[in-house]
C-alpha cells in the first residue's frame, strides 16, 4: 500500500458529512496505533516460544503494514483539517475502538498469557479491523472518496484479510498441537 499525493478535492459527493467522515477515519486510527503497540508486545513475548519461530517474520510486516495504515489515515485526517488526532475529544466511536482495543492489549500483557491466548487476542484484534476496513472502504466508495486513497482503502482491507487469515492458521495449528495433540494439515499460508 502507498501513501497518496495531497489533494485539492477529496470527495467527488458534496454532501458527504465531513464530521461524520472524520470520526470513523479516527476510529480506524485508533485501531491501527493500537495494533502496531500490539503486535510489538506480542512479537516479545512469542519469541521465545520455538513452534512460533517462522511465525514472528510474519507478525512483523504485518506491523510494518499497520503502521502504514495509520500513517495513511493521519495523512487524510490532515487533509480534512483534523491534523492533530491525538488531541481530539473522544466520540462514542472512537472511544468504542480504544476500550476493544485496550481489553486486547491487556490480555496480551497478562502474566499468565499463553501463546495460543495471544494468538487468540491478536486473532480478536485483525478481525476488529479487516471488518471496520470493510465498512470504510465501502462507504468511503459511495461517498466518492478520491481515487487514490479508495485504492490505498482497498489495499488496507486486502491486507487485513490477510493477516485475519493468517492468524488464524498458526493459532489452528497451535491448538491442534497443544489441545488436540496433533499435526494441523492445512498449509500455514496461501
Ligand atoms: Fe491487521
Amino acid at each position: 500500500m502507498t501513501v497518496p499525493t495531497r489533494k485539492t478535492r477529496l470527495f467527488t459527493r458534496r454532501e458527504v458529512d465531513r464530521g461524520d467522515f472524520i470520526d470513523k477515519l479516527a476510529q480506524r486510527w485508533v485501531v491501527e496505533r493500537a495494533a502496531v503497540t500490539m503486535y510489538q508486545e506480542a512479537i516479545a513475548r512469542l519469541r521465545v516460544n520455538q513452534l512460533l519461530q517462522k511465525v514472528i517474520p510474519e507478525l512483523e510486516r504485518f506491523m510494518a503494514q499497520e503502521k502504514l495504515h495509520a500513517d495513511m489515515l493521519e495523512q487524510l485526517l490532515g487533509e480534512l483539517g483534523r491534523g492533530d488526532v491525538h488531541g481530539e475529544h473522544a466520540t462514542p466511536a472512537v472511544n468504542l475502538a480504544a476500550s476493544t482495543m485496550a481489553a486486547i492489549l491487556e490480555s496480551i500483557r497478562a502474566p499468565r498469557a499463553t501463546a495460543r491466548s495471544i494468538m487468540e487476542a491478536i486473532l480478536m484484534a485483525e478481525r476488529v479491523d479487516a471488518g471496520g476496513w470493510e465498512l470504510l472502504t465501502e462507504l468511503a466508495k459511495e461517498g466518492g472518496l478520491d481515487e487514490d486513497y479508495l485504492r490505498s482503502f482497498r489495499a488496507a482491507e486486502r491486507e487485513e484479510r490477510e493477516h485475519e487469515h493468517v492468524v488464524r492458521t498458526h493459532l489452528m495449528r497451535l491448538e491442534h498441537e497443544m489441545l488436540l495433540h496433533e499435526r494441523y494439515p492445512v498449509a500455514t499460508s496461501r
